[in-house]
């Protein structure tokens, strides 16, 4: 995580920071560091994050490139850190008969997953907290995620992906879609100079990991075909594939 003093923000003896927002990643003022994502839970913050993530340039890019790489015959696909069901959306487009399931800790994300689902889809949502293990919840075909993971610690990024390894079906596929850091600060600079936001917007709940260490996590645990399929500065595609005679 970059500390105040990388990021430029603001932080008093009390470990608040005045914030300013993210063009990516939401609006918070007056964040707590130590609850890093207690940000999700309010109103402001995920209503400005919904209002622009079409805005994040590449995204669209980033994301083609996921939906390329997840079977259009995969039938249960888990969302980790689902937010208002966005990458679920966008898979079912060419999957219509696909069963998703979406976990998230934001009941105000969650709010505005079942807005969008509605009653009769094939999208289950559940309130998780992806900083405990994961739920019983069944195995899937693939794993997903958008934009989520990198709130997590190193250390529970590293553990997610074991459980992500053990719900998957042999074949399965885990794919990523990231935020991460970037090798140097100027690039880093570069990155916010990218999304045309000061760098005072940063969200204080990122714990940024660069690409590589990540890719060594996911050929460890045993994954096939394991490499960054798409970067941008800072977003970055992880994908890698569960070796179809694994259990
Ligand atoms: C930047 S948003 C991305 C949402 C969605 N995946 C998308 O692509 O639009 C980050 C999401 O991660 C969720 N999140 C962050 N930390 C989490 C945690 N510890 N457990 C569960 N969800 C978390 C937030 O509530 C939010 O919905």
């Amino acid at each position: 995580m970059s500390t105040p003093a990388q990021t430029g923000a603001r932080s008093d003896a009390s470990g608040y920071r005045d914030r300013a927002p993210n063009l990516c990643l939401g609006e918070t003022r007056f964040i707590l560091e130590s609850v890093p994502a207690e940000e999700w839970t309010t109103a402001e913050h995920v209503h400005r994050y919904l209002g622009r993530a079409d805005e994040c340039p590449r995204r669209a890019e980033g994301e083609s490139v996921l939906l390329e790489h997840v079977p259009r015959d995969a039938v249960r696909i888990l969302d980790l850190g689902t937010g208002d069901g966005r990458l679920l959306a966008l898979l079912r487009t060419d999957r219509p008969e696909m069963a998703g399931v979406g976990l998230d800790f934001s009941e105000l994300m969650l709010e505005a997953a079942r807005e969008r689902f509605g009653d009769g889809g094939r999208v289950e949502l559940v309130e998780h907290d992806l900083a405990e293990p994961l739920p019983a919840i069944g195995r899937f075909d693939a794993v997903v995620s958008s934009m989520a993971i990198h709130h997590l610690e190193h250390e529970r990024k590293r553990s997610l992906y074991g459980e992500v390894f053990d719900l998957l079906e042999p074949g399965g596929v885990l794919a990523n879609f990231e935020h991460v850091a970037s090798p140097t600060h100027r690039l880093h600079l570069a990155f916010f100079a990218a999304i045309g936001e000061p760098l005072e917007y940063e969200d204080p709940s990122d714990r940024l990991l660069d690409v590589e260490s990540q890719l060594v996590w996911l050929r460890g645990l045993g994954l096939d075909d394991v490499d960054c399929y798409w970067k941008w500065l800072e977003m970055a595609l992880l994908i890698g594939v569960k070796p179809a005679e694994s259990r």
